[in-house]
């Protein structure tokens, strides 16, 4: 690593997404590439323009979109994480590439750092799921692009998920939790105090929301990809190969506010409950035996 990990967006995104293991790591990029491929087609990035990544984190869809722009072209970082930002600055300069780079620190919902009609794109994946007012987001979005400029958006749809983990403990991550129904709802339970199902910015959206938000913000051609399943091994299937690995679902956690199973596990279980959650769940987990929802959207949209 670069540098030190300081705030919590930092943290999760260059250790705790991944359990901090390197191999988990390689299955994530393995997921994200094509991710990142498909973001940046919607962007449709030519020469010279400009591109503003919004929460651009480690700079996967910013980086990437530098050889679309070129020589002549230039993309802006944004994020709320100065962390980050100083990382991407880092590894920018490394690569001789910071005289076509910019770094700015911005709320999604509050880009007045940016003039109005100053990019050519906006490209922003797994951001606004952080993000409370989407609207406003939308708004700031419009208002930055030059007229007929690109929007391209990827966001997971976290709502689609929760049968995977229902509150009852009977179903924990996609696995049968049938026989520690008990111990389950407990642990699940510390997911919901830190996230509430109903307010938390991750999961009080659809994709149908998001179309509506580029509609209200006044985009004049808006285009919608959803793409949902309902798979054994879902979540490994996609590419998320922390599930596939016991000692690294425990070290790992699936957003910057959520907890890792191991830190949930101590808050909800005495050593023994822990022992009896573990007998249970372990083998399941190394086995991928677990069928689970997953549903992502893209959207792109012409300003
Ligand atoms: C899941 S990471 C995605 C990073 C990057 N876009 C990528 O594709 O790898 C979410 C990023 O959003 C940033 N973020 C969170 N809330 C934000 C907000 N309100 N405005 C802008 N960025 C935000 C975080 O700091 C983090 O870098």
């Amino acid at each position: 690593m670069a540098e030190p990990v300081r705030d919590r967006w930092a943290a999760w995104l260059l250790e705790r997404r991944h359990g901090g293991d390197p191999e988990d790591l390689k299955a994530t990029m393995e997921f994200l590439t094509p991710v990142r491929d498909r973001v940046l087609k919607n962007a449709a990035l030519t020469g010279g323009e400009t591109l503003l990544d919004i929460g651009a984190g480690g700079g996967l869809i910013a980086f990437g979109a530098l050889e679309l722009v070129g020589e002549e072209g230039r993309v802006i970082f944004s994020d709320i994480s100065q962390d980050l930002l100083d990382h991407s600055r880092s590894l920018a300069r490394e690569m001789g590439v910071l005289d076509r780079c910019e770094f700015v620190r911005a709320s999604a919902d509050d880009l007045s750092a940016l003039e109005d009609a100053s990019v050519d794109a906006v490209t922003t994946r797994s951001v606004l799921i952080y993000v409370k007012d989407k609207r406003r987001a939308f708004e700031e979005f419009h208002r930055v692009l030059k007229p007929g400029g690109r929007l391209s958006i990827f966001e997971p749809i976290n709502r689609f998920n929760s049968p995977n983990h229902p509150s009852d403990g009977s179903i924990f991550m996609g696995y049968d939790a049938e026989p520690i129904q008990d111990l389950a709802r407990s642990v699940w339970a510390v997911y919901e105090r830190r996230q509430p199902p109903d307010e938390d910015p991750m999961l009080d959206f659809d994709e149908r929301h998001l179309f509506d938000c580029a509609e209200e913000a006044g985009f004049e051609e808006i285009y919608l990809y959803y793409e949902a399943r309902r798979a054994p091994n879902a979540a490994v299937a996609a590419g998320w190969g922390w599930a596939h690995r016991w000692e690294i679902l425990l070290k790992s956690s699936s957003n910057p506010r959520a907890p890792t199973l191991e830190e949930a596990m101590a808050e909800a279980l005495t050593q023994e409950e822990a022992e009896r959650f573990t007998a249970h769940l372990r083998p399941l987990v190394e086995r991928n035996e677990n069928t689970a929802r997953h549903a992502v959207a893209y959207l792109r949209a012409l300003r």
